[in-house]
């Protein structure tokens, strides 16, 4: 699977990987950890992160016993400059889609990030995981191709196949991949060796690539229906970032309070997340994150209407 991975992340994500580098994971999740607490052990324990960020992850962060600080971001992504003057060591980016605004990091903020990591010194932790539902064109290649040297790329099957599966894969600089091999063998005695055979086969016959395919044209046309609904039954909200990914940024109108808005549209069984959690104390901006990908186009126009009646109720 390491070998099979190695040659499809570089043919369709531009990596610099042989196998050597690529170290199986429970999921981006676990790489991450993983991977913070390397660098915590080494000395590099000053983690800058992405400000709004998935509220899942920043838990998991802190228990490393990392220092985390939280760097801005806009519509071109990271912040670079405060990324600059904020002395980390590391950084967690989610360049190919940020996670959860849905905006990809610009040509320019990419140079500058990588002449910061060296400048520095410090290590890019790429968190990889929507990169192959661009629907809009071509996903641009990832950091790690650039600057293989301190970059760790996490990627998962769980947008393409299932979450479930915990099957995902970090590639690193040959001292992060090692530290990430002991770290396993002191916790853990490997991942389920099944799924790691029948996924090297699945990439090796062109099956997860002819499957890729198939699952873009289908996350995209229910991206396509989910925002035309959402025109149409909540015109005063507004969709931020690109036709990407498995998940939606939508900025409620002023006056809907954001709570009020999950608590009635969850009373109609439509389950939304908040965003005002993924921001730091000082940046909160009331929004939704919706996931639209296990839904089909008629269900997901049945839920912008129940979300539509729930943001009239909440202003009212
Ligand atoms: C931004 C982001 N990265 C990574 C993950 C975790 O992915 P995995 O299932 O591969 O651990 C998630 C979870 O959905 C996520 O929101």
């Amino acid at each position: 699977m390491r070998a099979e991975l190695a040659g499809y992340l570089g043919r369709v994500r531009a990596a610099l990987a042989d196998a050597g580098q690529v170290v199986i994971m429970n999921g981006v999740a676990l790489g991450l950890s993983s991977a913070v607490r390397a660098l915590v052990a080494a000395g590099r324990g000053t983690l800058a992160v992405e400000d709004p960020t998935s509220d899942r992850q920043l838990p998991m962060l802190e228990a490393t016993g990392a220092r985390i600080v939280r760097i801005p971001v806009d519509g071109d992504g990271l912040d670079v400059a405060a990324l600059a003057r904020s002395g980390a060591s590391a950084v967690l980016v989610t360049p190919a889609h940020q996670y959860p605004t849905g905006v990809v990091l610009a040509p320019g903020r990419r140079a500058a990030l990588v002449d910061w990591a060296r400048a520095a010194d410090a290590v890019i932790i790429e968190d990889d995981y929507d990169a192959e539902f661009r629907y809009d064109g071509d996903p641009v290649g990832c950091l790690q191709g650039v600057a293989p040297e301190r970059t760790v790329l996490l990627g998962s099957v769980s947008k393409a196949l299932a979450p479930g599966m915990r099957l995902g894969w970090a590639v690193a600089p040959p001292w992060v991949a090692a530290e990430l091999r002991e770290h396993r063998e002191l916790s853990d005695l490997g991942g389920p060796v099944l799924d790691q055979h029948a996924f090297a086969r699945f990439l090796a016959d062109g099956a997860y690539d002819r499957h890729l395919r198939a699952m873009r044209r289908r996350y995209r046309s229910r991206r396509d229906a989910l925002v035309a609904a959402l025109r149409e039954h909540v015109p005063d909200a507004v969709v931020r970032g690109i036709s990407a990914g498995v998940h939606l940024y939508l900025e409620l109108p002023s006056g809907a309070s954001e709570k009020a808005v999950i608590d009635v549209a969850a009373a109609s069984g439509v389950r939304v997340s908040g965003a005002t959690e993924m921001w730091s104390e000082g940046q909160k901006h009331p929004a939704l994150v919706l996931g639209y990908a296990a839904l089909n186009e008629a269900r997901l126009d049945e839920a912008a209407r129940i979300l539509g009646d729930a943001v009239a109720r909440a202003r009212e």
